[in-house]
């Protein structure tokens, strides 16, 4: 038998047990003739002691990290005042009567003891197979495995029957590029890889499925950052004859029920906020609502003025509590920042005692300005008081970025705070070309109430028109997005021409989905969100990579297997591909 128990399982209660335990040796102590190591396996860490005169193997004394060594022996309580309080095992020992060598190992090129965030990326993923037996990489992939284990569960007995989609398709309409694979048999043709099963789900609703979900594998050619990668997975769903509540419903008790085995407790109540709101509020299609700093418009509290800076479309600010202190440098840089998000320019004013103002441009303002200003911000002294003037949209959108650059907590603070976004707009910008740009995507149902505008909307009035959109937001991060989708054939050809995709174009890209409206189409909507979010939610993670086996790095490489390598001359002959010369 190679282990009769898991290290991490001993307690006092097995004291005087013969156990046979293998693993790997985490640290080794040498004391006045006897060896102490720590023995670690997937459970936990044990506290093995050698004693060289009744263990002659020569071996012992050349034991070092990470060896693979498996030890039969007794298990005693520890003596007292070697009791180790923090490990789960730190009650007991086992004295080792036989020692084997079950594989020698080089000293790996990091610790793995810590967490590892001191180590340089590149080296913990070109050594993943070590980084992985840390702590950290262990609890995280364990939370993954229950929380996609969980989400199952609860898909499979609210219904949901879990339906696979092929990863070698036609293009998909996220919005990002798509990675492809070229084809033998056709020369010259690709497959798509999926950017979401989008397309495959609305046909299984045609298909009469009526209920779907899978966690399905993702994969999106964009620039990689902390909670992006090029494959990801989604928890993907998709339900006939129901409606946005509906969707809803299913989605926060699948998301609860994740929560619930990762935490215990199930997630809080979730409250629903417009994407308007969220826009004027917090500047923010993701609010982070776990702190205030909220933006306030100042638009009655400089009406008339003087300043010029202040006539404009929108003037707003927000106040950072106790920042009153910052250096010039610090309020230049503020400014800069401002300046690239795109705004004309930013106010700062320091709060001082008696509610006076402090800056650069309290001597255009009036005193009842001032102290209007400071009412309206709520500011007290010692705060920092910013202020953007501008076009509306603009000025939400800078205001709400130095809002977080300001407040943000740490990813893990505060627990999990979700909110729905609904009513997103239908169209996200125009285009240079005049044309309106989807913000979700091109089979979004628009929103009842504003079914008549898209006849009569022109311009940049056609950024007011709602859909039946919606995102789940938890601590600032867009988990989730989902439609009620357009099953009528002919508001799919009014949103497409809307959005300048002319018959031809809409035929060849998704003339396949368009032939399945015409044989009866249920209506349907559905949601999708980030499982890698989620999990780096539980885990308190910055960055999704920590909740990933394999990740890529930032720039899209893995320092492991080496990809994206080249391929070689034989197989581009047969693909009919060919690549410059390397550089
Ligand atoms: P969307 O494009 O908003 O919607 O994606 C849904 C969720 O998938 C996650 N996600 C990512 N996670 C890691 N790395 C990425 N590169 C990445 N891109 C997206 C996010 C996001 O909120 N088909 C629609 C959903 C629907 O309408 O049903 C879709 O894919 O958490």
């Amino acid at each position: 038998m190679m282990r009769t128990h898991e290290v991490g399982t001993l307690r006092p209660e097995h004291a005087g047990h013969e156990v046979t335990v293998a693993g790997w040796v985490a640290s080794r102590r040498d004391h006045g003739g006897v060896v102490f190591f720590d023995l670690r396996d997937a459970s936990g860490l044990l506290q093995v002691v050698v004693d060289p005169e009744q263990i002659t193997d020569d071996d012992v004394h050349h034991i070092g990290r990470e060896w693979v060594i498996q030890i039969v022996g007794e298990v005693r309580p520890r003596r007292e005042g070697t009791v180790n309080a923090d490990l789960p095992t730190g009650g007991v020992e086992v004295g080792a009567r036989s020692l084997t060598v079950l594989n020698r190992a080089e000293p790996p090129p990091f610790p793995l003891s810590d967490r590892g965030d001191d180590v340089d990326e590149v080296l913990r993923l070109k050594h993943r197979y070590l980084d992985l037996r840390r702590n950290s990489m262990q609890r995280n992939l364990r939370i993954r495995s229950r929380v996609n284990a969980a989400l199952r569960t609860s898909m499979n007995e609210q219904d949901f029957v879990e339906v696979e989609t092929p990863m070698l398709i036609a293009s998909t309409p996220e919005g990002a590029r798509d990675f492809v694979v070229p084809s033998r048999f056709s020369p010259g043709e690709f497959y798509a890889l999926p950017q979401s099963p989008q397309l495959f789900k609305q046909l299984l609703m045609v298909g009469g499925l009526d209920r779907y979900f899978q966690i399905a594998r993702c994969l999106r050619d964009e620039d990689l950052r902390g909670n992006r990668q090029f494959e990801f997975m989604q928890y993907d769903m998709e339900m006939s004859f129901a409606g946005q509540a509906d969707v809803m419903a299913v989605v926060t008790t699948a998301v609860s029920a994740a929560v619930e085995v990762i935490t215990g407790e199930p997630l809080a109540f979730i409250p629903t906020m417009t994407w308007a709101e969220a826009m004027e509020r917090f500047g923010s299609d993701k609010p982070d609502v776990r702190f205030g700093m909220e933006l306030t418009d100042l638009g009655d509290a400089v009406a008339g003025t003087e300043f010029k800076a202040f006539h404009a479309d929108a003037v707003k600010g927000i106040c950072v509590p106790g920042r009153g202190d910052a250096s010039r440098s610090v309020l230049d840089g503020l400014v800069d920042r401002a300046k690239a998000l795109g705004a004309a320019g930013l106010v700062w004013m320091r709060v001082m005692a008696e509610g006076s103002l402090e800056s650069p441009v309290a001597k255009f303002l009036t005193a009842e300005e001032q102290a209007a200003i400071v009412g309206a911000l709520g500011a007290a002294p010692g705060d920092l008081v910013l202020i953007v003037a501008g076009a509306r949209r603009r000025t939400n959108d800078v205001l709400g970025a130095l809002r977080l650059d300001l407040g943000r907590p740490p990813v893990a603070e505060g627990g999990l705070v979700p909110l729905w976004i609904v009513d997103f707009p239908l169209f996200e910008a125009l285009g240079d070309d005049g044309q309106p740009i989807p913000a979700h995507h091109p089979f979004t149902q628009p929103h009842p109430e504003d079914l008549a505008l898209l006849d009569t909307a022109s311009g940049e009035e056609f950024l007011d028109i709602r859909s039946q959109a919606y995102d789940l937001v938890i601590n600032g991060w867009e988990l989730g997005s989902g439609s009620v989708r357009i099953h009528d054939p002919g508001m799919q050809q009014r949103i497409f021409s809307l959005l300048g995709i002319d018959e031809t174009e809409a035929q060849a890209r998704f003339g396949f989905l368009l032939d399945a409206f015409r044989y009866g189409a249920p209506p349907h909507a559905g949601f999708a969100f980030g499982v890698d979010r989620l999990v780096a939610l539980l885990a308190g993670e910055e960055s999704i990579r920590e909740v990933i086996a394999f990740p890529k790095t930032q720039s899209g490489a893995d320092p492991l297997t080496g990809a994206p390598n080249r391929l070689d001359a034989s197989q581009l002959r047969e693909l009919g591909i060919t690549v410059p010369p390397r550089k």
